[in-house]
């Protein structure tokens, strides 16, 4: 199973800023060859990402893209477009999208078949609100999300997926899922992949987000189905973003032990 380590941005950073976080990761998150590692900066800077990263061999994901090759669609950017700069990967249907810009399960899916027929990776965000895991509708809300999104996608491609399970409660709030809750959510969500995807399941990787620090990873990646995390707010500090990866490369050398 792959082991992935990514980071997400989201609207932060000036090209300075950016430019001297690309540079210390670049220096320090080093041989990564059980992890691979992905960073998702802001549009602007992802060509220099691109460059910067290369030969440290991280990769470089959008955070969002259009559905359409491309258009009169003011503002967007199709995913053609973003491979054409070296862009491998990109964040697809991540809750803050879903909240303040109205993007829906189906649109999503658009997305993760325009970045497929791009041959690039969707990391694919599902995750329950707050109220939904204190009404206990969760599980439903993340199946609902699953079917919708990635159901049309044929078993072959959904191979090429990632998954990220992001409770929303859990965003940038400190507050992370247990263990537990991670793992019984993550199982569920292999489990509906299984569904969609048959034997191809086993292999798609499942990211938790949330909150994900070092202080906290080491539990977190120890869990059975969850191979790797989506990292916010300690992505844009260099040293807890390399410290992340170190402590996801130990997760991965431990289960690859038969
Ligand atoms: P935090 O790590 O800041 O909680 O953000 C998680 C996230 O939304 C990653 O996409």
């Amino acid at each position: 199973m792959r082991t992935i380590i990514a980071g997400n941005w989201k609207m932060h950073k000036d090209r300075a800023e950016a430019q001297a976080l690309i540079d210390a990761l670049a220096e320090q998150v080093g041989n990564t060859e059980r992890v691979e590692v992905i960073v998702a900066p802001p549009f602007p800077f992802l060509a220099m990402a691109v460059e910067h990263l290369r030969d440290a061999h991280i990769g470089v994901a959008a955070q969002n893209c259009h559905e359409a090759l491309h258009g009169a669609f003011t503002g967007e950017v199709s995913a053609a477009m973003l491979k054409s700069v070296g862009v491998s990967a990109c964040i697809v249907g991540h809750s803050e999208r879903r909240q303040y810009y109205g993007e829906t399960d189906a649109a999503v899916g658009g997305k993760i078949a325009a970045l497929l027929h791009a041959g690039m990776l969707p990391i694919y965000c599902c995750g329950e609100m707050r109220a939904e895991r204190e009404k206990g509708t969760h599980f439903e809300v993340v199946r609902a999300q699953m079917n919708e999104a990635l159901g049309p996608i044929s078993p072959a491609d959904l191979a090429k997926v990632v998954v990220a399970y992001e409770p929303v409660w859990a965003i940038g709030t400190g507050l992370t899922a247990t263990p537990q809750q991670a793992q019984e959510m993550h199982a569920f969500v292999r489990k509906e992949l299984r569904m969609l995807a048959g034997d191809a399941a086993a292999a798609i990787p499942i990211l938790y987000g949330g909150s994900m620090k070092p202080d906290n990873a080491r539990e977190l990646l120890a869990c059975a189905d969850v191979n790797g995390g989506l990292i916010g707010g300690a992505a844009l500090d260099a040293g807890l973003f390399t410290e992340l990866v170190r402590i996801a490369a130990r997760a991965a050398a431990h289960t690859s032990i038969p």
